[in-house]
């Protein structure tokens, strides 16, 4: 069994990639509804909520458990990899990972485990653009991991800080497009008004309104899949690591939310209109 994590709606972008790829497997997947959005939020809390929900996953019988969320990667995962589990009572059995390693992995064209800059990635001159919440663009993971591989690529960073609240909370187009519009033209001028070459949705809630980035966003700029591109990642790392499945496993999916399971079915509704029913974790 296979688990997800979100602060809320965000890792289906994810999820859904996932079980398309992998019909077999079983799949648990936990929002946290009772703190998102995590975004703006304090580091330790962050780390603190991640871990308590790694946790539950590992107590529902998930071996590994993927964070399909950039604020959580980007604040808690390497807290909880190098501190919390080697000395929790999962150590050597379970594992957890996090989805900025592939997504920068796919913006430089470079393996993780590389890092220093290859032929041809070092004479690589593009412009990347990275949105994403207050917590992750302060974290700089995002320009810090890609420099490491492409030094000459110039990371332009924009904080969405509203934009992922106001997706779980259902606002409208209008109010959504506004803010996609607002953190477009925040890099754009960030940028010198040059278009940038690819932009990074670092939010796995910004999926969800993709198409206003697209409207608003230069045509010439390519919008990097993070769903696609976290799980082929994700789809190598199993065929290498197998044993975190188990043998009998049969497709089964269950959704889980910290929150209010009905509101929360209802709302994950507007863009996965037959998803299965939350229940309460
Ligand atoms: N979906 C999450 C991310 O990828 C977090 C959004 C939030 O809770 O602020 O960053």
């Amino acid at each position: 069994m296979i688990g997800v994590f979100d602060s809320g709606l965000g890792g289906l972008t994810v999820l859904r990639v996932l079980i398309e790829r992998f019909k077999a497997a079983d799949f648990v997947y936990l929002a946290d509804h009772a703190h998102v959005p995590y975004g703006n939020r304090p580091s330790e809390d962050i780390i603190g909520y991640t871990r308590d929900c790694v946790e539950d996953l590992f107590d529902r019988g998930a071996k590994l458990v993927l964070l399909g969320c950039n604020t959580a990667t980007a604040v808690a995962l390497r807290r909880l990899q190098q501190e919390w589990l080697p000395k929790s009572r999962w150590a050597g059995t379970h594992n957890v990972l996090g989805i900025v390693a592939p997504t920068v992995e796919g913006a430089t064209q470079t393996p993780w485990a590389v890092t220093s800059p290859q032929y041809p990635q070092k004479y690589n001159t593009d412009t990347i653009g990275v949105f994403g919440t207050t917590r992750t663009v302060s974290s700089g993971v995002y320009p810090e991991e890609i420099s490491k591989r492409c030094p000459k690529v110039i990371v332009v960073q924009q904080i969405c800080s509203e934009l992922a609240g106001a997706i779980e909370e259902k606002r409208p187009e209008a109010e959504l497009e506004h803010l996609v519009r607002l953190g477009v033209s925040g890099l754009l001028d960030g940028t010198n008004g040059m278009p940038p070459h690819r932009a990074i949705l670092g939010c796995t809630h910004f999926p969800l309104v993709e198409h206003l980035f697209r409207k608003h966003l230069p045509p010439f700029t390519r919008i990097l899949s993070q769903p696609e591109v976290v799980s082929d990642s994700f789809e190598d790392y199993l065929a290498r690591k197998p044993h975190y499945l188990n043998g009998n496993e049969s497709g089964k999916l269950t959704l889980l939310t910290t929150g209010d399971p009905s509101d929360v079915s209802e709302k994950a509704r507007v863009f996965w209109p037959d998803v299965p029913a939350f229940a309460r974790a």
